[in-house]
């Protein structure tokens, strides 16, 4: 299959959360299978410069974007670790800039122009390379715009009729949503500027756009998938989710064992595997507490954390109750920037208890690794997680996990109880109930089998490090999907599928495009407000 992957963030070329790695180890994996991939993505020369060969195509390009042209340039590049193509759209003005969308805490006025831009400049791309996809998998809202292009533009071209779209929903707290005015810059008809389609309480709605407009949607785990459609997780979207249910699919995103395997992590001080966890964590654990001006206490519970702070990732919890947890022998490495008052309330943690708690507020990639190697168990109590990565590493790492029952984290860490230790499945502790006693109650469980049951600990990070967290089955999945969605519109058409038994004409697949008459009546206003 021919695929192009468009994504806003990939490693190593750029990064701000987990759509980096997912891109690029869904891409590396997909070409591993013998796919034909390419992976578009910007280049944002400003924040990370190069990373990788960066090779001119003299491939220059003119995006329409509303009433103007914009031109850009074409980089071709490859990931380190392999030669799987990667195509960096490079226009200065849009991406020179010191972030990728946020700066002093604000949205760069003009996201919308920027990313309607990028949308548009892969379908350029796209033709200027002669790349043929049979199937565009955009991600989040920032290439929200694809699907849409694709079923009101691309697929009006001859030959292109059967090209599918998949779009995957990494968060549904970020929706990329604008003013009504910034249709016009869309270039595609007013009239899909309605409430079933892109359209949401009077703004241009980008993640609505993509969801609505792909042939089959998908989100990051299957527990997400089936959240989405209740207020609670939809952000005011979940009308839409449920209009899309029989096209919308949990796929579990995988770990890139090229970056993130602690036989082979660069970043550690020593590599280990789970035959050797016990003498390599132990001293990556020593060489994190020197790192960090911690005490050097192999016997304390060093508890990791890196993360956006913020509120999805439950750290009202951490607040409320990290000085709880330190009356017993624990220690902190907190990692990551985020909201102000959660960048203040772990620095002034670390400033009481020096020597116990150390915060680092920044991004540093080698550090990420060094926490998840280094802490015996790792804090992940989000109020929603799409999927999380942080979680999986810490499972290979021999770090286990303490989380929340939602998405990702309920598809991935099992809690430890009597059935789960004596059958070997429990790799973590997991809590249902979202708030600060529930929460203690779970970090107390993990000390206490810590400090007094090392046997039983030993299970969890055995347990944890021996699963299969590659991405190999995943990246499986999405091929299966995008195959269906390429019958699907061969089937819609009356054509038969190339290599495929279902015969022309025969009934098309379940679901078929959302026509208004089967889109959401509306949305709830309740969650429009969750979104500000
Ligand atoms: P999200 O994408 O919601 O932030 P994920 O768990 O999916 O959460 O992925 C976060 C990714 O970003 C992980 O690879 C994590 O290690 C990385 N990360 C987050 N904050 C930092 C930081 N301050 N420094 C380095 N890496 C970070
Ligand atoms: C989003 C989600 C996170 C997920 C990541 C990659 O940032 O918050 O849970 O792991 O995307 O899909």
């Amino acid at each position: 299959m021919k695929i192009v992957l468009a994504s806003s963030e990939a490693l190593p070329f750029s990064k701000t959360g987990g759509l980096a790695d997912v891109a690029a180890g869904l891409t590396k994996a997909l070409a591993a299978a013998g796919h034909q991939v390419t992976l578009i993505t910007p280049h944002y020369p400003h924040v990370f410069p190069a990373h990788a060969p960066r090779l001119p195509t003299r491939a220059r390009l003119q995006v329409p974007l509303g009433n103007r042209t914009i031109s850009a340039h074409l980089l071709r590049s490859e990931f380190p670790d392999s030669n799987v193509d990667v195509v960096l759209v490079d226009q200065q003005a849009f991406f020179n800039r010191p972030a990728l969308y946020t700066e002093g805490g604000s949205d760069y006025p003009d996201n919308c122009e920027r990313f309607v831009f990028f949308s548009r400049a892969v379908i350029e791309a796209v033709h200027r390379l002669g790349l043929e996809p049979d199937v565009f998998h955009a991600n989040d809202w920032q290439t929200g715009l694809i699907p849409a292009l694709v079923a009101h533009e691309y697929r009006q071209l001859p030959g292109c009729e059967t090209t599918a779209s998949v779009f995957t929903i990494h968060n549904m707290a970020f929706q990329g949503r604008f003013p009504a005015s910034a249709m016009e810059l869309t270039g595609l008809d007013q009239r899909l500027f309605n409430m079933h389609e892109m359209e949401f309480y009077g703004e241009l709605n980008l993640l609505k756009t993509g969801i609505v407009f792909s042939d089959f949607a998908t989100t990051v785990s299957p527990t997400y998938a089936r959240e989405i459609t209740r207020p609670e997780y939809g952000y005011g979207l979940e009308r839409t989710c449920q209009a899309k249910l029989d096209r919308l699919v949990g796929i579990l995103n995988g770990v890139d064992l090229a970056d993130w395997h602690p036989a082979t992590d660069p970043h550690l001080p020593v590599r280990f595997s789970a035959d050797t966890v016990a003498e390599g964590k132990a001293a990556c654990k020593q060489a994190l507490q020197h790192e960090l001006g911690l005490d050097d206490r192999p016997d304390a519970l060093l508890f990791g954390m890196v993360s956006r702070m913020t509120d999805q990732k439950g750290f009202d919890l951490i607040a409320a109750r990290a000085e709880d947890i330190l009356r017993a022998n624990v220690q902190f490495a907190f990692l990551g920037t985020g909201e102000r008052q959660y960048e203040d309330f772990v620095a002034e943690l670390a400033e009481k208890h020096p020597g116990r708690v150390a915060a680092t507020l920044g991004f540093n990639e080698g550090l990420a690794h060094r926490i998840e190697a280094g802490a015996d168990a790792y804090l992940m109590p989000s109020r929603f997680e799409p999927c999380g990565l942080n979680q999986q590493y810490s499972l290979l790492y021999g770090t286990v996990p303490i989380v929340h029952a939602v998405g990702g984290l309920a598809d991935t860490v099992v809690d430890l109880r009597p059935d789960t230790a004596t059958d070997g499945t429990a790799n973590g502790f997991v809590f249902h109930h979202y708030d600060a006693n529930t929460f203690l109650e779970t970090v107390w469980r993990a000390v206490g089998c810590f400090l007094h049951d090392q046997e039983t600990w030993a299970g969890l990070v055995q347990s944890g490090m021996r699963g299969d967290l590659s991405w190999n089955r995943s990246a499986a999945a999405y091929a299966e999907l995008y195959q269906k969605a390429i019958t699907g519109l061969y089937v819609d058409r009356g054509l038969t599928p190339p290599g495929s038994a279902v015969p022309a004409g025969a009934a098309a697949m379940p679901g078929a495009a959302a026509t208004p008459s089967q889109s959401p009546p509306g949305d709830s206003p309740r969650a429009v407000r969750g979104n500000k």
